[in-house]
């Protein structure tokens, strides 16, 4: 193994230079080359090389974003799109893909594995924390981190003015965020997409806190939480679509404002949405977070070293260990145990 490409696709996070440069680290201690590819795929099929010597990795393990860019690009899709890709590992001799990204590239990475015989390494990544086979992503801590302090200084105002402010944050398909942040920063009430609350349950767990004396209230919802008015009609009810709906949804608005326009109906209190959004993506990596995607970083650089291809890093149980890319697809959920003290604390 002399010469290993790498790349990073899908939304970016915090920590993938921190990846970026541990595999650089690696490489050069085990005598061989790193190349980086520009946005993702693309940058194998069109060729895009950019050099990774160890000084071109210095100074990036803190740095947010993707040195190397990153897009959604698939090969699998393109016209010859697979037969550019394996030319341009063969002409510039490069012996190993290490692709970063999100479900969407374990999933291309699996095709071209399993269907095309290319020699690729996984490293999974996403804020979301959503990814099957690793109990842990890279990104999730920083991006809980942000929206925890935005829970906190929420408090404050909205303690001042009676209010109920609803923040909204990412989780399009599964509500890590919002339940870790939620719990982390205290919330009141927390709407996921595992969880089929309604603007019922959360107005009545609002009034129980009014009894109590209490006069204001912060509220988290996941993007991609299903939005309805009771559980009696859920047909005629829906206010926001969860899931695959989400992009439609965020151009009108989002669920945050409609949540906190029913929750103003329903109690007659002033309400605020926040809404998170890329700020939760952006910036320095948390130091969990660095420590993790290094780690993933040097144990990827060890498979593509030791030839095994096929796999995803992964951290399961405490340990660091790999994964088959053939049992990497759906959407990892919150897990039952967490739901059960979430919906203990809610009460
Ligand atoms: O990385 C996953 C994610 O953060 C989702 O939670 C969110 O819906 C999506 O990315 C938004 O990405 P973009 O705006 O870049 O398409």
């Amino acid at each position: 193994m002399k010469k290993v490409a790498v790349l990073t696709a899908g939304g970016d996070c915090p920590g993938l230079n921190a990846v970026i440069r541990a595999i650089v680290h690696r490489f050069h201690d085990a005598g061989g080359e790193v190349v980086g590819l520009r946005l993702g795929y693309q940058g194998l099929a069109e060729r895009a090389f950019l050099p990774l010597p160890l000084a071109a990795v210095s100074g990036f393990l803190t740095r947010g974003g993707t040195m190397l860019g990153t897009s959604a690009f698939d090969p699998t899709r393109e016209p010859e799109g697979v037969e550019r890709c394996r030319a341009a590992l063969a002409d510039e001799g490069i012996d190993a893909i290490i692709a970063i990204g999100g479900d969407h590239t374990m999933h291309i990475s699996r095709k071209l594995v399993t269907e095309h015989g290319l020699p690729v390494v996984g490293v999974p990544k996403t804020i979301d924390n959503d990814i099957v086979g690793t109990d842990w992503t890279f990104g999730f801590d920083t991006a809980v981190h942000v929206a925890t302090e935005a829970i906190d200084r929420l408090r404050t105002t909205a303690a001042s003015h009676d209010r109920i402010i609803v923040l909204e944050v990412m989780g399009a398909d599964a509500g890590w965020i919002a339940v870790h942040a939620g719990m982390a920063g205290g919330a009141d009430a927390i709407l996921i997409p595992e969880l089929s609350l309604t603007v019922a349950d959360i107005a009545a767990a609002i009034r129980k806190r009014h009894a109590r004396g209490k006069r204001f209230s912060i509220v988290v919802v996941a993007e991609g939480a299903l939005l309805r008015r009771d559980a009696d009609d859920p047909g005629a009810q829906v206010l926001h679509e969860g899931g695959s709906g989400r992009y439609h949804f965020r151009r009108l608005g989002g669920i945050g404002e409609a949540l906190a326009l029913a929750l103003e109906e329903e109690l007659q209190v002033d309400t605020r949405a926040v809404v998170l959004g890329h700020v939760q993506r952006g910036g320095i990596p948390t130091s969990t977070d660095r420590i993790l995607a290094t780690r993933y970083g040097i144990a990827a650089a060890e498979c593509a070293l030791r030839g095994e291809f096929g796999g995803m890093v992964a951290l399961r149980g405490g340990t660091y260990t790999t994964v088959p890319l053939a049992d990497v697809h759906g959407i990892k959920t919150v897990d039952p145990e967490t739901l059960r003290d979430l919906e203990l604390l809610l009460v």
